[in-house]
């Protein structure tokens, strides 16, 4: 296995996060590769995890004033991901070393950018990157909003604490209408996935309906809401974790548009 930078032969692997194998990442649309584009000149690092020529792993990372948490001379990491599904794509590679080879190279890396330090975000279930992982690799809690915490290593006694960016403010309701409301950021299939599932069901559906997306990677409009990835309808945010299905999502914007009449 050997850590290299993402280069331009990879790039399609990359922007479906190594599941060419899955109809739900092509539903995704191509706002990753979009998102990656407008990152690339703003300091985003991505290593890939090569065996036999082809992508097993990938962590992405970033100066964190492009990312969603406040912090100084340090690097963000939006995601780390060995590919886990046994028989489908490239299977099961996790468990043997890879994860923690990446992780290590990030860190180098950084450090040779001059970063004081590094920061991660992690679950306190057990599902998606886990904190437990990060703990693990010595990193320490700085910050948690609500079951995630902000975690970081710092490199030197300089290196300040980062603090997660707080919810501004949030769609509000609007009169004989159902409101959804999708903020976007772009790195995430899984995100993109239910951003576009939204969208279908909402132009599924009739003139009761409004869609509204709010392009967050703009760094205004992500200030100002300080939401980066959600899909509101009216005011209540649809559950995060696995992204939902588009008949779960249209079940739920359809209750609401009966609670109209
Ligand atoms: C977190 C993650 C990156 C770790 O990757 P990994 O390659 O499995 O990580 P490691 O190699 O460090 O291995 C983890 C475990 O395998 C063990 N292991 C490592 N090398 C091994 C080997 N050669 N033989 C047997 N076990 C080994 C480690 O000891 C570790 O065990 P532990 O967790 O009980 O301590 C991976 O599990 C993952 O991608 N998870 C999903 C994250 C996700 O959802 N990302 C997308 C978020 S948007």
């Amino acid at each position: 296995m050997t850590i290299i930078d993402l280069n331009e032969s990879y790039h399609q692997s990359y922007f479906m996060c190594m599941e060419e194998w899955s109809d739900e990442i092509r539903e995704a649309g191509n706002h990753k590769e979009n998102w990656y584009h407008h990152m690339k000149d703003k300091g985003l690092r991505v290593k890939l995890a090569i065996e036999n020529n082809e992508a097993v792993g990938m962590i992405q990372y970033l100066p964190i004033e492009h990312a969603f948490a406040e912090g100084q001379d340090l690097y963000f990491i939006l995601c780390i991901w060995v590919h886990g599904y046994k028989g489908k794509g490239v299977g099961n590679r996790q468990k043997r070393g890879i994860g923690k080879a990446l992780l290590a190279a990030a860190e180098e890396d950084a450090r040779a950018l001059g970063a004081k330090g590094i920061t991660a975000w992690g679950v306190m279930l057990p599902f998606f990157m886990r904190a437990s992982w990060f703990r693990k690799h010595g990193y320490v809690k700085a910050d948690r909003q609500d079951m995630i915490l902000l975690m970081w290593k710092p490199f030197t006694d300089q290196a300040m604490a980062p603090k997660w960016i707080k919810e501004q403010k949030r769609p509000q309701n609007e009169p004989g209408k159902v409101m959804v409301t999708s903020f976007l950021n772009g790195w995430c299939p899984a995100m993109n996935l239910v951003h576009e599932r939204a969208k279908r069901a909402c132009a599924d559906m009739g003139e009761q309906v409004i869609f509204r997306e709010i392009f967050t990677r703009d760094r205004a409009a992500y200030r100002e809401w300080g939401i980066s990835d959600a899909v509101y309808v009216d005011d209540k945010s649809l559950r995060s974790g696995p992204p939902m299905s588009y008949k779960k999502i249209h079940k739920h914007i359809d209750k609401k548009v009966k609670k109209l009449k």
